[in-house]
């Protein structure tokens, strides 16, 4: 177990480097970063962008199975990757496109660190598939850009894991792990995702994530800050972690998302075209 002078010392050296802009991030996949490249870029059109995900087979048949899906009530079947980016639109695809290959970015060489990517990724689809059936029942919301937020809430942790991983009397003490979490997921997370110029409001979200004392302003709808605070609830209920005790009655955005009001019943499970089809596009 490490000692409280060793965790300071890591804390401290993460604070730092945080500071100085020194942590070291992970890149996204290709596919996404060019995806971000020609959606952001005012002289690239559909046709960029159909290319890009035809070079990648396995991308492009989830793609068009997504746009299929009766999630988006079609009417005809897309055959193709044009058609399924002109049903998607340019901006849901590129999110598709990242969403579908961010499992890449929790891969690792290192054995070490390899089963604890692997929890990080099942709790970050799980935040996600919650995520996106909250927001589903929200028309001003958009499930997809949920559902992002979700894969990429605690994303700030990879580097954390990857600098414990150096230190073993950090790496193989999980309460020193979870303090330099506490301490520094968010911030860190925050900063990748800036890195990799995602859009305003899932930076947001994330950033706000953890402050469950948060109180919106009345009045103020919904928002991806509250659906991922009760996403993350929600996937650590009936865990050891700390948020499976918490008083729910006090998060505000598990008021604001009850399934009826004056409960905390979030309900998520309700919504059978939106599991399966969430179920279907993860898989
Ligand atoms: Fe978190
Ligand atoms: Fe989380």
């Amino acid at each position: 177990m490490a000692t409280r002078a060793e965790v300071e010392k890591f804390l401290e050296r993460l604070r730092e480097d945080l500071e100085r802009h020194q942590i070291e991030i992970p890149t996204l996949p290709d596919v996404s970063v060019q995806a971000l490249f020609i959606t952001q870029d005012e002289s690239s059109s559909i046709v960029d962008l159909v290319n890009l995900i035809s070079r990648d087979t396995a991308l492009a048949s989830r793609l068009v199975r997504h746009a299929n899906s009766p999630a988006y009530r079609g009417l005809t079947r897309c055959a193709t990757i044009r058609s399924a980016v002109t049903r998607l639109g340019m901006e849901r695809a590129r999110q598709t496109i990242i969403a579908l290959s961010m499992k890449e970015v929790f891969q690792s060489g290192n054995e070490m660190i390899r089963a604890r990517m692997e929890e990080l990724w099942n709790h970050s689809l799980e935040v996600a598939i919650i995520s996106y059936l909250l927001a589903r029942r929200h028309p001003h919301l958009d499930p997809d850009t949920a559902l992002l937020a979700g894969l990429v809430h605690d994303i700030g942790m990879i580097p954390i894991l990857r600098r414990a991983e150096k230190t073993p009397e950090i790496y193989e003490d999980p309460r020193a792990l979870q303090a330099a979490a506490d301490a520094a997921h968010v911030p860190i997370g925050r900063a990748m995702l800036k890195n990799w110029n995602f859009e305003p409001e899932i930076i947001r979200a994330v950033a706000e994530h953890e402050n469950l004392k948060r109180e919106p302003e009345d009045g103020e709808p919904v928002n991806y800050s509250d659906i991922l605070q009760a996403a993350n609830i929600e996937s650590h209920n009936a865990t050891r972690h700390r948020l499976a005790s918490i008083d729910r009655n006090a998060v505000a955005a598990i008021r604001r998302l009850a399934a009826k009001p004056g409960t905390t019943q979030l309900n998520w499970e309700d919504d059978a075209i939106g599991l399966e089809h969430v179920n279907q596009m993860i898989e």
